[in-house]
């Protein structure tokens, strides 16, 4: 995965969230209609509402539906607010296997599923994942049923102190999807972009071929 991040929603802005109304031009304007008194014109009032409005929703919290695993869920964010933070910080009952370490787009512990591409949540914004289907590690599987790759992970060691082991097995289910036929270097390569500070990498590769094989022999995936 040389950039976990190739599928992050397109017109990505990480300072999109409202319009751009900038204070100086909401001061003149909210300016010119105090000037104008009781004089104010309906138009006047609509447009000065409409910019309060505006200025609230770029500073406040907005009302966000996602389709989480599977499900609709419903949370209060900032629009600066990401992916991640909404994840493990807004939802009720929270959504923590989507680990947050570097919050800057480099180790891969909080990699979900996109429409059906790997991504940081970290360098994704919440609101832009409305209509799209986000797939965490907990909707993969759970301890009472894994899927495929969590189970390979645990017969192949894949895992030390297990921080970056989530993005990892969300990483490798995105790889498995995308090229089934993918050879060792290949998934090497999908796997890339996330970083295991114990040094696991061995086992982790074992547990992707293994749970690849798996499927060769007749398991789907789940
Ligand atoms: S926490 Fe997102 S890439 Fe490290
Ligand atoms: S197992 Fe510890 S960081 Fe990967």
């Amino acid at each position: 995965m040389a950039d976990p991040n190739q599928s992050a929603p397109e017109g990505r802005d990480p300072h999109s969230g409202g319009p751009a109304l900038s204070r100086r031009s909401f001061l003149k304007g909210a300016g010119g209609v105090a000037a104008a008194g009781g004089a104010l014109s309906a138009q006047a009032q609509a447009q000065s509402a409409e910019a309060a409005t505006a200025v609230q929703t770029m500073r406040g919290t907005v009302e966000v539906t996602l389709q989480i695993n599977g499900q609709a869920r419903t949370l209060r964010c900032e629009p600066r607010t990401t992916l991640l933070s909404a994840l493990r910080d807004r939802l009720e009952p929270a959504l923590t296997g989507a680990k947050q370490v570097c919050d800057i787009g480099s180790c891969g512990a909080c990699t979900v599923i996109i429409d059906g591409k790997p991504a940081y949540s970290c360098l994704t914004l919440a609101v832009q994942c409305r209509g799209k289907e986000v797939t965490t590690v907990e909707g993969l599987g759970s301890p009472e049923a894994m899927s495929d790759v969590q189970e390979a992970f645990c017969a192949k060691d894949g895992m030390m102190c297990g921080f970056c082991t989530p993005g990892f097995v969300v990483a490798t289910h995105a790889a498995l999807d995308r090229n089934p036929e993918a050879d060792l270097e290949e998934l090497k390569y999908e796997l890339s972009g996330n970083i295991c500070r114990c040094g696991t990498y061995p086992h982790v590769f074992d547990a992707a071929r293994a749970a690849q094989a798996a499927r060769h022999d007749g398991g789907e995936g789940k």
